[in-house]
């Protein structure tokens, strides 16, 4: 398939990068700044293919956004109820977060909308986020008796719920916040283990009434958002890539600068660390209600570890690299609780057993999770992407420690988070 990668060992890597702003953040701050009276400046908005998805979509509801000198942006906010009925099916690309998040949104909206993507995001699970919004009085379709996008939306008024979601999903609770925001009263979403409080904070940001508490999130009802100016921290699951390449490659060390580092996210560091990696914080500070840092990260003998419980969501776009540096750790690393792993981009647990394992790497696939024997060396061979970003990128660090050269086919797919990935690895690595 398109665009063939072939990335050989590094002898070195060293240096200073800074990532591209964060998804998560960058999707939120178009939603709330098109829902916002007023201007919002968008500083550090990552320009890769989902957030685009996410983009136009606004744009074709006739929110006017004006991309500025270096990639910032300016969006005209028009408040709760100024979207417009869209002219056509909204294209959400690969975005699973486009097409959750907005599926919460549209509910509340007095139009009719249609959501669609790509052939993996026609694949994903939407019965999660249809069926809490269906209990606030949402009328949503979708095929396989509303599992699947297409879905077809005709928004209206919604009643305030108090849901206890079954799964740790940020996208599951941030659809029903951005429903809530709609609704008649204060809408409640519980979950298992906290799962990234992006939504939560860049709403209280914007002046909504959020309220965490132990166990969940509340908010109320039909806030006035108020346009602001929003910093995007370096995107923590980009900068994880190069983490595990700077600890697995010999001798190396690298700065990565202005990562979020929300402790909701950070559970890389915390793996990474517990593995025995030398992993630094430095300059630690706040950038519009979220903590950044730059990160200094020295080559380490790593050990492998298990991992499951409330760490899992908070690494969960994270477990493709992790499996790459426990195949490079003594001994055996075993993650559990990651089921939901099955359900992302690809079935990720699949996709590393068998790409670690074309390597002659030693994994195993559990229902929840994987268990991978760590100090085996690599071998060189072909690929695949499964059409998975953070599976091309997870396999291209393996070959900076493999024994020969890895070709990774249907790398195109790197430009949905991180289309700087390639240059940036050239940059670092010799
Ligand atoms: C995201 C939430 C996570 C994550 C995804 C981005 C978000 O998905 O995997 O890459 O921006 O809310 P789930 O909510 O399905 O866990």
């Amino acid at each position: 398939m398109s665009e063939t990668r072939t990335v050989g060992p590094a002898r070195s890597l060293s240096g200073e990068i800074t990532v591209p702003g964060d998804k998560s953040i960058s999707h939120r701050s178009i939603m709330l700044g098109s829902l916002a009276r007023g201007t919002t400046l968008v500083r550090g908005f990552l320009h890769g293919e989902d957030n685009h998805a996410t983009l136009n979509a606004f744009r074709g509801m006739g929110i006017t956004i004006d991309e500025l000198k270096g990639g910032d942006l300016r969006i005209d906010g028009k408040g709760l109820h100024g979207l417009a009925e869209p002219g056509d099916v909204i294209d959400c690309g690969n975005s699973g977060t486009t097409i959750r998040l907005m599926t919460g949104l549209l509910s509340g909206q007095n139009f009719f909308s249609v959501l669609s993507g790509d052939r993996y995001l026609r694949k994903r699970p939407m019965k999660r986020v249809l069926g809490p919004l269906t209990a606030m009085g949402a009328r949503i379709w979708g095929r396989g008796g509303g599992e699947l996008a297409p879905l077809a939306i005709s928004g209206g008024t919604l009643k305030s719920t108090e849901y206890v979601s079954p799964i740790s999903s940020a996208q599951v609770k941030s659809a029903i916040l951005l429903a809530g925001l709609y609704a008649d009263g204060v809408t409640t979403v519980r979950e298992p283990h906290l799962s990234r409080d992006h939504s939560e904070r860049m709403l209280r940001y914007f002046g909504a009434d959020v309220r965490p508490f132990d166990g969940g999130v509340s908010v109320a009802a039909q806030p006035t958002l108020e346009g602001r100016e929003v910093f995007v921290p370096g995107d923590i699951s980009s900068a994880a890539f190069y983490m595990v390449a700077a600890l697995i490659v010999p001798g190396a060390e690298l700065l990565i600068r202005n990562v979020g580092v929300n402790p909701t996210r950070s559970g890389i560091i915390d793996i990474l660390q517990e593995m025995g990696g030398s992993l630094e914080l430095l300059n630690q500070r706040e950038l519009s209600g979220e903590p950044v840092a730059d990160i200094l990260v020295r080559s380490s003998t790593l050990t492998g570890i298990e991992i499951g419980g409330s760490v899992v969501p908070r690494a969960i776009d994270e477990f493709p690299v992790v499996s790459v540096a426990a195949s490079f750790a003594e001994g055996t690393t075993i993650i559990r609780d990651a089921r939901e792993l099955r359900v992302k981009e690809t079935d990720r647990i699949a996709a590393m057993v068998n790409e670690l394992g074309a390597l002659g790497g030693r994994v195993e696939a559990r229902d929840d999770g994987m268990v991978i024997q760590g100090g085996e060396s690599l071998a060189g061979g072909t690929v695949h992407s499964h059409g998975d970003h953070r599976i091309a990128m997870s396999m291209a660090i393996a070959a900076l420690r493999a024994r020969g050269e890895v070709t990774i086919d249907d790398t195109a797919c790197t430009a949905t988070s991180f289309p700087d990935f390639w240059s940036l690895l050239d940059q670092v690595c010799c």
